[in-house]
């Protein structure tokens, strides 16, 4: 039996997880959102504050809650990028001391390969798959044949998916993060209203490109705002939900309908891109399972549009559970436990790389 514990720093949420095999002991999460909120978007030097404010208290409270001491536990892992160079150092920092401290390994993990791997957390075995990975930061499709064995066959050549959302959420002078309000109001809207671009489709390769997407609904915003149906009241109940929650915004789109028809538009543009290309990468490789993962494949309409499609091409889905999509070291941890297991510990002196490569 072996116990390891994750540090996940990468960019604005710090987290700590203590796994026992394929146990979950402890999974503990500090979001730093609201302090972020206000400025639109993750500011870096916040970010490593928090980071380093939070540590000893998640620390702590995991011990507690996988009623273990630092002693019981086997192997120290964090994240050593892709992410904010100073998020980054304080977690691989620390994971790197008590490392030295208890005399046990250390472990730097690749942020990407948690993601890739999060599908499977709990299981015995990776089994080869086709592997979307969509967050804030990535939008990628990987061939990976086994933990370690990993090819890029597709990536976005600008913005990624999730960007795309938080971009587009901060036009609309929705919250951050803009995923899940676009999920929110995208439910009562209808997505055939608005003709947006689904880009790269015809490419011929497995890239993504969501910039387009992004500028055709700036091109589009002034447009709904002088339509007659957009001249309702001000205050609606969409934008008195919008204002209690963040006092600085003001919401362009007065009409709850038209909003919603906007947000499920854009919503199933960037949907028809992932799931097209995600089929074609199966097709082109003969691979027929796929996984999904990162913080967008929370959104419940892309999981139902790629079940459905995987169910009608005899594609075998496997999605990572909601709470393992958005950041959290449970993935980490499960990513360092089959690398520790294949004996694959690095060495202390390894740095942490902004810009680390999956593959
Ligand atoms: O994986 P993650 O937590 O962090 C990175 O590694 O980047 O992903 C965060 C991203 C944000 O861009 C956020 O807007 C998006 O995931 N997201 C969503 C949803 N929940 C989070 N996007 C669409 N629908 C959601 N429900
Ligand atoms: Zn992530």
């Amino acid at each position: 039996m072996k116990t390891l514990l994750a540090i996940e720093t990468s960019c604005d949420e710090t987290a700590v997880a203590v796994l026992r095999d394929r146990n979950l002991l402890a999974s503990e999460v500090a979001s730093q959102i609201e302090q972020h909120q206000q400025f639109g978007g993750v500011v870096p030097e916040l970010a490593s504050r928090n980071h380093l404010l939070h540590l000893p208290r998640l620390l702590e409270q995991s011990l507690a809650k996988a009623q273990i001491t630092i002693q019981d536990v086997d192997a120290f892992a964090a994240t050593s990028g892709p992410g904010l160079a100073s998020s980054l150092l304080v977690g691989s920092s620390a994971a790197k001391g008590l490392a030295i401290g208890a005399n046990k390994p250390f472990l730097a993990i690749n942020h990407l390969e948690g993601h890739l791997l999060s599908p499977f957390f709990g299981s015995e075995k990776i089994k080869p798959n086709i592997s979307l990975i969509v967050s804030g930061g990535h939008t990628l499709l990987v061939k990976a044949q086994s933990v370690g064995d990993y090819k890029i066959l597709g990536r976005t050549l600008d913005d990624a998916a999730g960007e795309a959302f938080d971009k587009i959420a901060k036009l609309l002078g929705l919250g951050y993060p803009g995923g899940p309000e676009i999920e929110k109001r995208a439910a009562s809207g209808d997505a055939s209203r608005f003709d947006l671009p689904r880009s790269m489709l015809g490419s011929g390769d497995l890239n993504f490109s969501f910039s387009g997407l992004k500028t055709a609904v700036r091109y589009l915003l002034p447009v709904i705002l002088k339509r007659p149906d957009n001249a309702c009241p001000a205050e609606t109940e969409q934008s008195r939900d919008v204002m209690k929650n963040n006092r600085n915004v003001s919401l362009p789109i007065r009409n709850d309908q038209l909003l919603a028809d906007l947000c499920a538009s854009f919503q199933q543009a960037v949907i028809d891109v992932l799931r097209e290309k995600s089929l074609e990468a199966v097709r082109r490789t003969g691979l027929k399972r796929l996984t999904l993962s990162g913080g967008v494949s929370c959104n419940r309409a892309l999981r139902e549009n790629l079940g459905d499609a995987c169910g009608r091409n005899g594609i075998e889905l496997i999605i990572a559970e909601p709470w393992l999509c958005t950041d959290n070291a449970a993935m980490i941890a499960f990513a360092a436990m089959q690398r520790l297991n294949l004996g694959d510990i690095s060495d202390l002196a390894e740095e942490i790389d902004p810009n680390l490569a999956l593959a």
